[in-house]
């Protein structure tokens, strides 16, 4: 069985200050308190050592929002894998439609920093999904099955076992607009059916597929109670406790 996890993805928001305050309260109300599901904060590369230090990875993992396409020297701003595993980092978010549309990331710069997060011990939360466009003239399915064919399809079983998917419809990101649990469950089948195919169903059945987009309190359980949607990447409502407390306590 695929675990249960509740990822907070917090963008470009908080100053330090702030974000130490929210991931100690998102660590205090989780003391106490026995979660369903992993629950994971993904925090701006600033952020990490400081964070690192007042939270329980053991209750709250922790993660970066994205890492390097190169493995260390002369790439002025970049941050390595190497570099977020060291501040005590666990996960790190790889290929976000944001990264993809806005930085420009495509399948190619995402399979090296797949390979570097995994040989720095980091676990990638790799995000696919398609835009309106391509929900609106039938091709989502075949989008997806290209995005994770072309970045992840060269891993082993062993190492494709050690990644968390997140599905993330474009169109329901930071929009209010969130797809509805049949839209969600239609595509993690798919998705899972496509492991299958690859690396064999217990490779699939153990892979953790998050779905993401205006997922909030009020409509987290209906989506996790749909049999292929193991969890929720959260971004505007982690920024949250309570809301993403509420969110964690949808399992
Ligand atoms: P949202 O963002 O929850 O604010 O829609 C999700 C994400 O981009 O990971």
């Amino acid at each position: 069985m695929a675990k249960k996890i509740v990822a907070g993805n917090w963008k470009m928001n908080t100053n330090l200050q702030e974000g130490v305050a929210l991931a100690e309260g998102v660590n205090n109300a989780l003391k106490g308190f026995k979660a369903n599901c992993d629950v994971i904060i993904a925090v701006p590369f600033t952020h990490l050592a400081s964070i690192n230090a007042v939270i329980d990875q053991n209750l709250l993992g922790l993660g970066a929002e994205n890492c390097a396409d190169k493995k260390s020297g002369a790439y002025t701003g970049e941050v390595s894998a190497s570099m977020v595993a060291s501040t005590g980092a666990k996960y790190v978010i790889l290929g976000h439609s944001e990264r993809r549309q806005y930085y420009g990331e495509t399948s190619e710069t995402l399979k090296e920093k797949v390979a570097l997060a995994l040989a720095n011990g980091l676990t990638p939360i790799f995000c696919i999904g398609e835009v309106l466009e391509q929900r609106e003239n039938g091709t989502y399915l075949d989008v997806v099955k290209d995005q994770v064919e072309s970045a992840l399809f060269n891993l082993s079983a062993e190492d494709f076992g050690k990644i968390i998917l997140a599905y993330e419809p474009v169109w329901a990101i930071g929009t209010g607009k969130t797809a509805t649990a049949d839209q969600a469950q239609e595509m993690h089948a798919h998705i899972r059916g496509l492991i299958a195919a690859k690396y064999g169903q217990s490779v699939a059945d153990n892979c953790s597929i998050l779905y993401g987009g205006s997922c909030k309190p009020t409509n987290a359980a209906e989506l996790f109670a749909k049999k292929d949607v193991d969890g929720g990447l959260i971004g505007g409502a982690s920024l949250d406790v309570e809301s993403f407390m509420g969110i964690v306590k949808a399992f």
